[in-house]
């Protein structure tokens, strides 16, 4: 091979059509990111047809402006990766069946990447940049949370630089990111909600609404009927420890049951009309004025409220799964990694404990392909190639 160690990564699992180029794993010459946000935010959520559709009309360009960006042209490349699952069937079976005929035709090889792999070395690519050896001797724990994951991962460097990871906890319904999209949505505010609810509970009271998480008790319940939403179909759930499972339908619920007692439906409705309205581009407000002429300040406390209740518990759990694993690192990453409270409680929570805790930068923890690239370093230095017969596996589990 040429020693340049090119990777082109690709990612198609849900609602962004993304290419990169990385170095060696290491070094991201270019990341680019096609997000479909605008065709899915009248539907407050991602339609999987709209979603392949869209998908099909981007990748092209999409890879185009990866290479261009990173001034690397098709024959330099070492190998192509892709992600295999978990995500969208359809979606994902564009960026297969494109990196399928894109390797054959350049022959190279293939490398499947799991999705929450990616996430995972989102932050290993950026925030330890000189050597991820920093977790050679320790295992590390990650909190994946995004719109389709709340899973916690012992993370351990193997020899040779292979990564093992060990499920240890996840939601039994629906994922942190899902909830703060139905409470936006509950609401009246856009899509995706996490960046709405975000910049209003700056704003709002934290304390005005006490929202709490019932303790999953025991493992006969989680063996038992379990809702079937995304998060839930993505990994086994006997044996984990209930202390690391997470439950977010019920404050989902909470919420409803708030807004119908206080009367909020119909402005929330009229706000929905009005933010969905043609032409209009609604953004997250920026000011107190821009948050207070959005809704009512009950709203807002509300919004708060919810959030500091969410990021509560992901807390709780997090650092219990850390202490009971004596990991001394936290990698926190996905779409939800980008929330503000978030940050800023885990890295005071881990300053006060002594652990170390690190985050993506914010464009690197919603979906892209630098982290596909990334995670497929390893693999491509003990030449772990996809089979040629690769398919999308949907609900594709990570670690054992
Ligand atoms: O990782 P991601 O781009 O896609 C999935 O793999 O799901 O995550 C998207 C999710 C959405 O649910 C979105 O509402 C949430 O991440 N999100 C946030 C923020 N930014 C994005 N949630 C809370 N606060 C944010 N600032
Ligand atoms: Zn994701």
């Amino acid at each position: 091979m040429n020693e340049r160690g090119l990777i082109l990564g690709i990612e198609t699992s849900c609602d962004e059509t993304a290419a990169a180029v990385v170095e060696r794993g290491a070094r991201t010459l270019s990341s680019v990111v096609a997000s479909q946000i605008k065709t899915h935010a009248r539907y407050g959520g991602v339609v999987p047809e709209l979603a392949s559709r869209e998908h099909l009309r981007a990748i092209v360009p999409v890879v185009r402006a990866a290479l261009a960006e990173a001034g690397v042209a098709l024959g330099d490349l070492n190998a192509i990766a892709v992600t295999a699952g978990p995500g969208l069937a359809g979606a994902l079976l564009v960026g297969i069946a494109y990196t399928k005929g894109l390797a054959a035709a350049l022959e190279l090889p293939l490398i499947a990447v799991n999705h929450l792999e990616g996430h995972i070395h989102a932050v290993l690519l950026q925030s330890l940049p000189h050597g991820r050896s920093v977790i050679d001797d320790e295992p590390a724990l990650a909190l994946v949370v995004s719109g389709g994951h709340t899973h916690l991962y012992k993370v351990r460097r193997q020899e040779r630089g292979a990564w093992s990871y060990r499920l240890m906890g996840r939601t039994v319904d629906d994922a942190a990111g899902e909830a703060f999209d139905k409470v936006a949505k509950l609401l009246g505010f856009g899509y995706p909600g996490g960046p709405w609810i975000d910049a209003l509970a700056r704003f709002g009271n934290p304390k005005a609404v006490p929202f709490a998480f019932a303790q999953i008790k025991t493992k006969a319940h989680l063996t038992g009927k379990v809702a079937r939403t995304k998060a839930a179909k993505t990994a086994p759930i006997a044996n984990l420890d209930p202390r690391f499972m997470f439950s977010f339908s019920g404050i989902k619920t909470a919420v409803l049951r708030y807004v119908e007692l206080h009367g909020l439906r119909d402005e929330a409705r009229q706000r929905a009309a009005r933010l969905f309205a043609p032409g209009v581009e609604a953004r997250p407000p920026q000011s107190r004025e821009e948050a207070i002429a959005l809704c009512p300040q009950q709203v807002i406390d509300l919004a708060a409220s919810f959030q500091c209740a969410v990021v509560g518990d992901l807390m709780k759990k997090s650092f219990a799964a850390a202490e009971s694993l004596g990991a001394r690192r936290i990698l926190v990453t996905g779409g939800v990694a980008a929330n503000r409270e978030l940050r800023e409680r885990f890295s005071a929570e881990a300053k006060r404990r002594g652990v170390q805790v690190d985050f993506p930068s914010l464009a690197m923890s919603t979906d892209n392909a630098a982290m596909i690239a990334a995670a497929a370093w390893p693999r491509f230095l003990a030449g772990e190639f996809a089979e040629e017969k690769l398919s999308a596996d949907p609900s594709m589990a990570l670690g054992n």
